[in-house]
Order: C-alpha cells, then sequence, then structure tokens
C-alpha cells in the first residue's frame, strides 16, 4: 500500500509538472480553464466483474484497491480534468451501476437520464468532474469503447489503444466523451 501512494504522488508531481509548463500566451488567447487546476484521472481495472474505474480522488483510488475482491489495480493517469467548473468546461457525470459492475461517465444529460432509467445511480460520494465539450485549449479526443458482454465503459485518450480494444477485446466505439487535458507531455500542443 505504501508503494502504491508513494507511486500515486510522484506520478502527481511528475505529470502536474508537464502541464503547468502550458504556453500562458496560449491560454489567454482563447478562453480556457487553467491547467494549473486540472486534476489526474486515475484509471484503474478490475479484471472480474470487468470494469474501468476514473476518479480524481486519491483516497477512493487507495479504498477500491483495498477493498474489493477481485481488487482494482491501478493502471495509469487517463487524462487530466477539472475539480471545478471552469469555463467553458461541463460536468462530466459518473454513473455506476452495481449489479453490473460498471461506471459509466457522460456529459449527455439525456444518456445520464437513459442510464437511470437502467440501473445506473449517479455518484454523489466521488467529487464531479469538468471536460471540455469540443477541442479547445489543448485538449484531445477522450474516447469512449464499450464492451456489451462485460457491460464494460472504457475511457482511452489513447488512439492505439483504442484501436487495440476494438480489435482484440471486443470493445467497440461509443462517441467522443468529451476532450480532456492529455497525461503525457508529449501530446502538449
Ligand atoms: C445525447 O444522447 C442522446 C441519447 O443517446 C442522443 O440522442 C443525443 O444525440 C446526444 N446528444 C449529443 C449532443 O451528443
Amino acid at each position: 500500500m505504501k508503494y502504491i501512494i508513494s507511486a500515486i504522488f510522484f506520478i502527481t508531481v511528475a505529470l502536474s509538472g508537464a502541464v503547468s509548463s502550458s504556453d500562458p500566451v496560449m491560454r489567454s488567447a482563447q478562453t480556457c480553464g487553467d491547467p494549473s487546476d486540472a486534476l489526474p484521472f486515475y484509471r484503474s481495472y478490475r479484471s472480474s466483474g470487468v470494469d474501468h474505474y476514473y476518479t480524481t480522488n486519491v483516497e477512493l483510488v487507495s479504498a477500491s484497491i483495498a477493498s474489493s475482491s477481485p481488487p482494482y489495480v491501478l493502471q495509469e493517469v487517463a487524462a487530466f480534468v477539472f475539480a471545478t467548473q471552469e469555463e467553458p468546461t461541463i460536468p462530466f457525470y459518473r454513473l455506476y451501476k452495481s449489479s453490473a459492475t460498471d461506471n459509466l461517465y457522460t456529459t449527455n444529460t439525456t444518456e445520464r437520464d437513459n442510464a437511470i432509467a437502467i440501473g445506473y445511480v449517479p455518484v454523489a460520494s466521488d467529487p464531479f468532474t469538468y471536460i471540455y465539450p469540443t477541442q479547445i485549449c489543448g485538449s484531445v479526443p477522450f474516447y469512449r469503447l464499450y464492451n456489451a458482454a462485460k457491460i464494460d465503459n472504457f475511457y482511452s485518450t489513447s488512439e492505439s489503444e483504442r484501436l487495440d480494444f476494438i480489435a482484440n477485446q471486443g470493445y467497440e466505439d461509443v462517441e467522443i466523451a468529451g476532450y480532456v487535458l492529455p497525461s503525457t507531455a508529449s501530446q502538449c500542443p
């Protein structure tokens, strides 16, 4: 556990350095959220009752590793997202269906309501996050894929991972969920 927490700390420090080095001139040219306010969106994975779980809350990452069986495994920082609403970001709702062990995230309120109608529940204990509705301010697409057999919504900024999940892992494209700040320095504008 200690190791995991220090690994998270290390990733946070290393990556927030990368994000906050964004060019301030670029920022003021558009209406953008302040990238130094963006938080790592941790991606954890559970292999049985397959689920990909995303949160900015390090304590919830640790809790999901400690408390579930099989445990969630921390995989990566999937992106950087805003924990407070900064113009022009919009809420990225998190919903959870316990009978399917599935976390679903969407900015689309119609889709949120459709999910609630089939048993997903909005998660209030996890802070809301906010993302861009269009590709602005150095953001990148957050691809959303779905595996119907595993009932798993999966999100990634990686085009190669998206293609691999479609070709080899039974997922199909759903939509671009929204636009997020990339987690790797090489993707920065
Ligand atoms: C929101 O979701 C509904 C239901 O899936 C869909 O018909 C609609 O096109 C979506 N709206 C946007 C802006 O994507």
